[in-house]
């Protein structure tokens, strides 16, 4: 049984009846993500158009003698976020952990990522956390006693708001404790073109992305949505410095969902995410605003992506 599809969130219900029942139309990006959004993301991830998997990845495989030297060995990891199977094995390898700990709201995804590197990390203790990271999580006493490396890679961070980002990283600062460190991937600002390419590409799979959390709203919460009426629109924002993910209405609809019936005139937006790019000291800022030092920085000759290493320092009295 597919237990994403199955079971109805409330709060997603309640996300999406917010949303229209306000005038400006948001949904949170994280719903985006039931079985069928994250096979869509899996195929994004390879398109030609989006950089950001293959830069970060490229960048994992390419550093792991740095990664051990700035790192170290024998710490617990901690990854935030449903482990990907491409990019976590380099970052094990470089720096042998003594346990690694993958945290995800999604009991599946945990299982199918904790299998997987169980298969290459056979002699690793490996122990699957389910739960929301965006509060202080509870960590397994088996790694209580260990020094913590945070992993929060294909900058997921950028799909909050600056303060979301640093509550997050507030949050992971109180998970991981005092002296730990946390290795954080961040997309770079750049050529809006690239940007917009990368979240509208040639082949369409980002539009199936986003257009599919219209059909999961239709198959969960039993709604009536034409979503051939809807068009997928990334545009780039530079005040914010950002790529804003929209689903425009191109005509009049009326559907129901749960029971209520709503009317878009056309061209009305549903905006579904956000993706913040960074500039370097945009980086440093936020990490420094979250209760996290930059230590060292990795990035690809393009600068299209960077990896950034952090550690929680003891907050002293300042001037
Ligand atoms: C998973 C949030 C990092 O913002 O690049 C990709 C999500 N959405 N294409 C991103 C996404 C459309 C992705 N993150």
């Amino acid at each position: 049984m597919d237990m994403t599809t199955s079971i109805v969130d409330n709060n997603f219900r309640k996300d999406v009846r917010r949303c229209f029942e306000q005038q400006a139309y948001a949904i949170p990006a994280r719903w985006l993500y039931d079985r069928r959004g994250s096979e869509l993301f899996e195929d994004i991830t390879e398109l030609p158009e989006y950089y950001p998997t293959r830069t970060e990845t490229k960048l994992l495989e390419d550093h792991g003698s740095d990664f051990a030297k700035a790192i170290g060995t024998g710490r617990a990891v901690i990854e935030f976020g449903s482990g990907s199977s491409v990019k976590t094995p380099h970052l094990l390898h470089a720096v042998k952990p003594a346990a690694y700990v993958p945290i995800d709201i999604s009991g599946e995804f945990l299982e199918h990522s904790a299998a997987m590197l169980q298969d290459d990390f056979p002699d690793l203790p490996v122990y699957p956390v389910e739960a929301d990271f965006m509060k202080r999580v509870e960590l397994p006493d088996a790694v209580a006693d260990l020094s913590k490396l945070g992993f929060f890679p294909g900058s997921t961070i950028g799909n909050m708001i600056a303060r979301s980002s640093v509550d997050l990283l507030r949050s992971m600062r109180e998970t991981l404790g005092i002296g730990s460190q946390l290795l954080i991937g961040m997309d770079r600002i750049k050529d809006p073109a690239i940007l917009v390419d990368a979240y509208d590409d040639s082949a369409g799979v980002t539009a199936q992305f986003s257009l599919n959390l219209l059909d999961r709203i239709n198959r969960e919460l039993d709604g009536d949505i034409p979503v051939e009426k809807f068009r997928h629109i990334a545009v780039w924002n530079d005040h914010y410095a950002r790529v804003e993910i929209y689903l425009e209405a191109q005509d009049d609809v009326t559907f129901t969902v749960d029971g209520t019936t709503h009317r878009l005139t056309g061209g009305k937006r549903i905006h579904i995410e956000n993706s913040h790019k960074f500039g370097l000291c945009d980086a440093r800022l936020m990490l420094r605003a979250g209760g996290w030092t930059p230590l060292c920085e990795w990035s690809d000759e393009q600068d299209y992506f960077t990896l950034i290493l952090a550690e929680a320092h003891p907050y002293k009295h300042a001037p």
